[in-house]
Parts: C-alpha cells; structure tokens; sequence
C-alpha cells in the first residue's frame, strides 16, 4: 500500500509523528529539568499541606495547538475529508458503475439460453417474493404470470379491464367487449398485433379484425400505443412488453409492484426476467 499517495494519510501520518516527537521531546526536558531544577517563582495563595502550585502563564505553545486543533477540526468537517471529496459511498458506487458497463458489454448478444438462464436468477430474487417461486402470483397476491402474457389473458384483458401502470389514457375499462367477441379480437391480436404471431383460433381472427376498431381508438391502428398513450401490443408476450411494465411499475388491488428503473436490473436483466416470464404462459 502506498501510504503516500492520499493526503489525508499523509497528513494524518505527518501529525501522528509531530505530536510522538513533541510528546518525547518534551517529556525528556522535564524529566532533566526535574533532577536539578530549584524552583523559584510566585506562588499561587492555594496551598495543600505545604504543596503549592505557581502562577504560571498558559504556555504559547499549548494555546496555539488549542486553537489548531479546533481551527483543523471545522476543516476537516466542513471541507477536508470525507465530506466532500473522497467517499467509500462513492467508491462503492463507481465501483458497481464500471461493473455495470462490463456487465453490459458482456452481455451485450445473450443467446436464449443466457437470458433464461439470468431472467431465472432475476425473478427467484426480484419477482419470486411477491409473484411466488413458480409465478403463480400466491393466490392474488399479485399476478398470476402462468396465465399472463397469451391469448387467454387477453380475453381477460378486455372482459375485466387494465390499470395499474398510469399511461396516459388511464385505464382501459372493464367490459368492452362480451366474452365472444373480445375472443374473436384476441384472435386477431394475437396473431396480428402480437409478438405471438400465432392464434389458437384462426376460425376468428377475420371476426376479430372487424371489431378491432374498439381497441385502435386508444392503442392505435397498428396496436402500438400511439407513442406511449397506452400499452403497446405490438410487444405483448414478448421479453420487451415485461420490460416496460418493470419500467412503468403496476397498481395492483392488493399491493403495488415497484418501478424497477432505478438501476435496480439493468436492459439485460428486464430483458433476461423478461424472456423467463414470457415462457411461463403457455
Ligand atoms: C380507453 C382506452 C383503451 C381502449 C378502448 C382499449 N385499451 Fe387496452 N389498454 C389501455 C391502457 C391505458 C392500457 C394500459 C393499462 C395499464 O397497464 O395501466 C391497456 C392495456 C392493454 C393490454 C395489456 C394488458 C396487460 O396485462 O398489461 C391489452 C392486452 C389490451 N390493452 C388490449 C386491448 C384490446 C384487445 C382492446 C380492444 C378490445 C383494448 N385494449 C381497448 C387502454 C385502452
Ligand atoms: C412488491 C410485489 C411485486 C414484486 C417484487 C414484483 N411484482 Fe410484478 N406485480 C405485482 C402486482 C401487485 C401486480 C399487479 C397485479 C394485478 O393487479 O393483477 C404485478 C403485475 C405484474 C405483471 C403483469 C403486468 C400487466 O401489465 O398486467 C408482470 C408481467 C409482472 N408483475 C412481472 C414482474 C417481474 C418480472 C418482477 C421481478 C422483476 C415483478 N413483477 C416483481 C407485484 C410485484
């Protein structure tokens, strides 16, 4: 370690040696002193059985040490170390900045099987506590994922109705559509908006596109959102559509899922738990 190379150590080791100097050197006079001094000066008028104190000034050195030291002390809290210049806090975190970067870079093509591999991790620790460890959302207490994300779920969507995530538009209302029609529609989303691309029931998907326009008045004719006034369903079911909602965060009825763009995951692990959610709707 090199000792020399921070200041305050430097100043830190220079005044442990002064005062150890001092300390010896001073400690030496007296101790001379005391083998051949006669005393002589004023005394002070307390006495204790025949033991007397003079009247000695405070010595200079002492009172400017005094002084130095509260002087040194409002420095060291006001401007010197560690308030405003080096910290272990700021350390720490332009430690795990630079991780993040390699993290990232490394990261940077994952094939599919990195990103199950990493979006499993993520959500055992990140999602697993409220979601449960299998994503069946623990009897209600937040989203069932197993039943999230396919064309089920929309059907679901469109009878019961979306909030939680603040767009713009607000919610989507319950109820826009019966059961048999909003089939027909999730027919044709999933197949023809979706990042599915697939129906289970292609029969509906021309039925579907004729009612499309009770879902294009807010997520536009191409299903994307108009840039961001509500969900954009062009990802839906994909690792990109888990990734805004981990963005946005969602208003359940029992809890509140938290935003988790605070540096929490990076894009490559919203993209990774992403993936992991996505394959577990079957
Ligand atoms: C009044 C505006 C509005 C209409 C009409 C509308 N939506 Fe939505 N939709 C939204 C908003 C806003 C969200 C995002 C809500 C949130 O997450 O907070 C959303 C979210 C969704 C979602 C995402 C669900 C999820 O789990 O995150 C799906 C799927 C969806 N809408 C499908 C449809 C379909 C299909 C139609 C047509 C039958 C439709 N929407 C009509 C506003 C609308
Ligand atoms: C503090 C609890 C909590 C945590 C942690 C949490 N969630 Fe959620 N999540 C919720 C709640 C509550 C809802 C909304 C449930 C509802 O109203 O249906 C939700 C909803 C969702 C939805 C559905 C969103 C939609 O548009 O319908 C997805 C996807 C999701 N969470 C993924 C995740 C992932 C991935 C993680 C981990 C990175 C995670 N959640 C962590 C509580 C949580």
């Amino acid at each position: 370690m090199d000792w020399m190379n921070d200041n305050v150590n430097a100043l830190g080791l220079l005044g442990a040696a002064a005062i150890i100097i001092l300390t010896v050197g001073v400690s030496w006079k007296y101790i001379q002193q005391m083998k051949t001094d006669k005393s002589t000066g004023e005394l002070t008028k307390d006495n204790w059985d025949g033991i007397g104190e003079y009247k000695n000034p405070l010595p200079i050195g002492w009172a400017l040490s005094f002084i130095g030291t509260i002087i040194w002390g409002l420095w060291y809290f006001l401007a010197g170390y560690p308030l405003n210049s080096y910290s272990q806090i700021g350390e720490y975190n332009e430690e795990v900045q630079s991780y993040n970067v390699k993290f990232e870079s490394k990261f940077k093509n994952p094939d599919k099987a990195t990103l199950m591999g990493m979006g499993e991790g993520v959500f055992l620790v990140q999602c697993a506590p409220c979601h449960g460890v299998t994503g069946d959302g623990m009897n209600g207490k937040a989203a069932n994922l197993v039943k999230w994300g396919n064309e089920e779920a929309i059907v679901a969507s469109i009878v019961h109705g979306v909030k939680g995530s603040n767009y713009p538009l607000g919610e989507m209302p319950a109820g826009l559509l019966d059961e048999k029609s909003a089939k027909a529609v999730a027919a044709f989303m999933a197949q023809e908006i979706s990042a599915l691309k697939k129906t289970k029931n292609p029969a509906l998907v021309e039925e579907g596109r004729a009612l499309w326009a009770t879902c294009s008045a807010c997520h536009g004719e191409d299903g994307k959102g108009m840039e961001g006034q509500a969900a954009n369903l062009s990802e839906y079911g994909s690792a990109k559509f888990v990734a805004n909602v981990l963005n946005m965060g969602k208003k359940g009825d029992i809890g509140n899922m938290p935003k988790f763009n605070d540096g929490r995951l990076t894009n490559v692990q919203k993209i990774a738990v992403g993936t992991y959610v996505s394959s577990l709707a079957k």
